[in-house]
């Protein structure tokens, strides 16, 4: 069978006579690659021959140059209608120099192939974590996460994903067939001529004008927090346009709205905020690959927020650690860009365990920190538990947190612009109340696209820098009133609606630990009222798909996941295993599963290339369903 499909893969090399030919030859390439994509569905692991064998066949379609690829995978794009076609070709043209690379130097089989595998056809699990036993400074001492101090709490403000868009047409149409709407694509979406014109402060369908940016920040503002994180991804979802001007343009709104209205702000990089997006490759790729405008771009505004002078590696890689003025709070801003399973660049033979060094600079700040008797956040854009994150460098990440417990108050990330948590275990095969050792939190994002608009306040102890409780805000986009004026208002607390559900209740001087987002795992376990409204609030009430039964399980699994390899949850397509902490291999029929529609929301459904080859490879299992 293996040999057969191959076999038929390599027919249209022989019915190569050169160039002249080479639509010819792209067009049985296409019908290949696209039979392929169907066959590649019914796989349960990325073990099985067929997703290898396709990516075999793009190997060599590789092998007769980009703008082959090119050709041949915007074909393919095209006959699964997973995009218009103007999307298929921007979004494939922008990033096939670095599948190109990828796939030239990856040996078929290989830990890198796998992976790249799950993340290609998006329905394959990731191969087992490689281990790498990271050496530390210092052995782990007996401390343990500083009490309260008592002290009245200042606010920190967290916001996320902002996804700007400088092309927003008030008036023009919101129901374009595009990935974002809002703009004039055709003459029909123009203002005046469209029956479905958006509104002046923006539309789910639609990445946000600038005038919600504005009305955010305003109101951000008259909290008058201590100083406020932004854990990335400035740039609008036109990811088959985007250029670097567009997205020197983007920095220069957000970065200067923030200037403007906030003033002290510490934030990290976002997968979107470069152009091509997704591609960070570390310094052993050649260097014409690195966006170094877009670190050089983002160095100079984040110099600018925080006021300190020199931000180390950020305008090498988009990391940096500084000490908050006056404080013993270190905040460590790195870039998870590195261990993203979109980026193309990550795929090396081998894969690396440590790219630019960044998990060994991470271990000396944080022992830096330790030495100083200070604590640390640890701000980033994709949280490390997240199924897009590489299981191999989400538990790398995580035996370094392990160390570093008592010292980090905290992890705070944004990127699926829902509204979520990440628990970290000592022991994950015992994941309990006292083996919790780390809150990551999640906040959800500015752009409406999975929910009304949202930001967050956090209570945070002015001495131990401990997460104390926080309040979500939002501006209700589904109320008339939206138009005209926004209004900001608090949503939900942590401490009063999910302390509030625990027995006893958590009284108001206590740290939000991760014992106790633990407990409030265990009560949604207990009370179904509690697990409900943690699904509502992850979109703000928006569009919330059914949940029930097994994907209960798994989303509090998924919670209790920071080391990804333990998070259950399969946002993709087709079938696929994985390990829950009872040790049942659970299978998800994701064709039927509410997941789907998680999966295919607009965050991962229009993040760049990789993700629509998963689209492609979705098209094509329901082409193979209904027997074309
Ligand atoms: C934005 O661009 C303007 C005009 O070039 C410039 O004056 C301003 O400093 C820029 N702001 C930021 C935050 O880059
Ligand atoms: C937002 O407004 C809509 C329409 O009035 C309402 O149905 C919904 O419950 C509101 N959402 C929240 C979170 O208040
Ligand atoms: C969590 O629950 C356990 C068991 O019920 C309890 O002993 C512990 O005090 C709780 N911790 C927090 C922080 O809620």
């Amino acid at each position: 069978m293996k040999a057969a499909v191959l076999l038929a893969a390599l027919a249209p090399l022989a019915a190569l006579p050169g160039v002249q030919a080479r639509t010819g030859a792209a067009e049985s390439w296409i019908t290949n690659i696209w039979n392929e994509f169907k066959e590649a569905v019914d796989c349960g692991s990325c073990q099985a021959h067929v997703p290898l064998v396709l990516l075999g066949s793009l190997k060599l379609v590789a092998d007769f140059g980009e703008g082959f690829l090119e050709d041949v995978l915007t074909g393919v794009c095209d006959i699964s209608g997973a995009e218009d076609r103007d999307v298929c070709a921007g979004v494939i043209a922008s990033e096939v120099p670095a599948l190109h690379y990828a796939l030239k130097n990856m040996h078929v089989g290989s830990h890198t192939a796998k992976t790249l595998c799950s993340a290609l056809v998006g329905l394959c699990d990731f191969p087992d974590v490689r281990p790498f036993d990271i050496p530390f400074p210092s052995p782990k001492p007996a401390k343990s996460r500083p009490p309260p101090s008592g002290k009245p709490p200042i606010n920190v403000v967290h916001f996320s994903d902002t996804h700007v868009d400088l092309s927003y047409e008030t008036g023009s149409n919101y129901d374009c067939s595009k990935p974002i709407c809002c703009r004039v694509y055709s003459d029909e979406d123009a203002p005046g001529k469209t029956e479905k014109p958006c509104g002046p402060f923006g539309n789910t369908k639609c990445d946000p004008p600038e005038s919600l940016q504005d009305s955010m920040m305003t109101a951000i503002a008259d909290l008058n927090p201590a100083f406020s994180i932004y854990t990335g991804d400035v740039v609008a979802h036109d990811v088959w346009l985007v250029n670097k001007e567009e997205v020197l343009q983007d920095f220069n709104s957000t970065y200067g709205a923030m200037e403007n209205h906030l003033g002290l702000v510490y934030a990290a990089l976002g997968n979107h905020d470069a152009a091509p997006l997704n591609l960070f490759p570390s310094k052993n790729i050649p260097s014409k690959y690195n966006p170094q405008w877009a670190y050089e771009a983002l160095t100079a505004n984040w110099m600018t927020l925080t006021g300190i002078e020199s931000v180390q590696n950020a305008n090498e890689y988009g990391s940096y650690s500084a000490i908050h003025p006056n404080s013993k709070l270190r905040i460590i801003s790195y870039n998870s860009i590195f261990y993203y399973k979109y980026n193309f660049f990550s795929y090396t033979e081998p894969m690396e365990y440590d790219p630019n060094g960044q998990l060994t600079w991470l271990i000396e700040e944080l022992q830096a920190a330790e030495n100083a008797d200070q604590r640390v956040w640890l701000i980033s854009h994709i949280p490390s538990g997240n199924v897009d994150h590489f299981r191999d460098h989400s538990h790398y990440f995580d035996q370094i947190i392990q160390r570093y417990e008592a010292t980090i108050a905290g992890l705070f990330f944004g990127h699926t612009h829902t509204d979520e948590f990440q628990i970290a275990y000592s022991d994950y095969k015992n994941r309990n109340w006292d083996t919790a050792t780390a809150m990551g939190y999640v906040a959800p994002s500015m752009t409406p696209t999975s929910g009304p608009p949202s930001f967050r306040v956090y209570d945070i102890d002015p001495e131990t820098f401990a997460v104390m409780d926080f309040t979500q805000y939002i501006a209700n986009i589904s109320e008339a009133s939206f138009q005209t004026k926004p209004d900001w208002i608090p949503y939900y607390s942590a401490k009063k609606d999910y302390g509030g559900k625990l027995t006893p209740p958590t009284p108001s001087t206590a740290e939000l630990t991760p014992a106790f987002w633990h407990n409030v795992t265990v009560a949604m376990e207990k009370d179904s009222s509690v697990f409900n409204d943690f699904w509502a609030r992850r979109t703000r009430g928006y569009s919330v798909p059914a949940c029930t039964g097994d994907c209960v399980k798994n989303e509090v699994c998924a919670l209790r996941g920071a080391d990804a390899q333990y998070s259950c949850v399969q946002r993709t397509p087709g079938f696929s295993f994985s390990k829950r902490d009872d040790g049942e291999e659970v299978e998800v029929d994701l064709e039927n599963s509410p997941l789907l529609s998680k999966r295919f929301q607009p965050e991962c459904n229009h993040a760049g290339m990789a993700p629509l080859l998963a689209k492609i490879a979705h098209k094509a299992s329901i082409a193979k369903m209904n027997g074309e």
